[in-house]
């Protein structure tokens, strides 16, 4: 790897170098290398999920990292225990090479530990199912800023709920939406509503050509534009 490709540890570093994140929730472990292999060079972030964990293993994941060291992984822990349980496993995660971690913001700020270089991303609004969620909205924005999280994850359908959190946030802080494409968010929507990054499971990786519906949905997402999303 030569310096220009050295990895950036922080994801608000990426802003507006890439746009879309791909999800890879994939059941069969030799799809993961597969998948990476096809998004070579394209792709900056990925997140990865229990159903990778579960899949590959932490050594695996361990390896998949390793292979793809210009990439950075984000892990959707969806982490809501204690701070001292949640900064345990943050930091299994961190040694494997994970750089950011997805964890519940409704836990409340007490619950979000410091882990030394790693991003910690805070789960705002769902896109299905978020009522709670969005009760507590308002909160789980406030606290981003007081625990030092690096942003927060909004539902790609929830346009108002982003452009409030821009808002509130300003640009010094990252905010992720996943519903896009085979949830019915159209790619560069939540994008021209604030968000920085669009997460990509499906669409992606159940396409019959990964690479071009990868740079098909960063060209769309690139494009965004505010007058398409009504
Ligand atoms: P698809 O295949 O629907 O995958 O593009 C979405 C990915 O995003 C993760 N994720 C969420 N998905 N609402 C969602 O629909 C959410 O609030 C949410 N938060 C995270 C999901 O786990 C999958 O990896």
């Amino acid at each position: 790897m030569t310096a220009e490709e050295e990895m950036t540890d922080r994801i608000v570093d990426l802003k507006g170098v890439s746009r879309v994140i791909p999800a890879l929730d994939l059941t069969k472990p030799e799809r993961y290398w597969a998948l990476m292999r096809e998004l070579r060079g394209l792709v900056k972030i990925v997140k990865v999920s229990w159903v990778t964990l579960l899949t590959i293993g932490p050594e695996g994941l361990r390896k998949l990292i390793l292979d793809n060291s210009d990439v950075y992984f984000l892990m959707d822990a969806k982490l809501a225990d204690v701070n001292f349980i949640n900064g345990l496993i943050a930091g299994r995660l961190r040694e494997i090479g994970i750089r950011g971690v997805i964890m519940h913001g409704f836990v409340g700020s007490v619950n979000v530990p410091r882990v030394e270089d790693l991003d910690l991303i805070l789960l705002a609004s769902m896109t299905s199912g978020g009522e709670l969620y969005d009760a507590n909205f308002d909160y789980v924005i406030k606290i981003v800023k007081d625990v030092n999280a690096a942003g927060v994850v909004i539902g790609g359908n929830k346009p108002n709920l982003i452009a409030r959190a821009r808002a509130i946030l300003g640009s010094g802080y990252v905010i992720l939406s996943p519903g896009i494409g085979a949830q019915g968010v159209k790619p560069g929507c939540a994008i021209a509503h604030g968000a920085d990054f669009e997460i990509v499971g499906r669409a992606i990786y159940e396409s019959s050509n990964p690479r071009e519906a990868f740079i098909r949905i960063e060209d769309e997402a690139r494009r965004a534009d505010i007058n398409r999303c009504k």
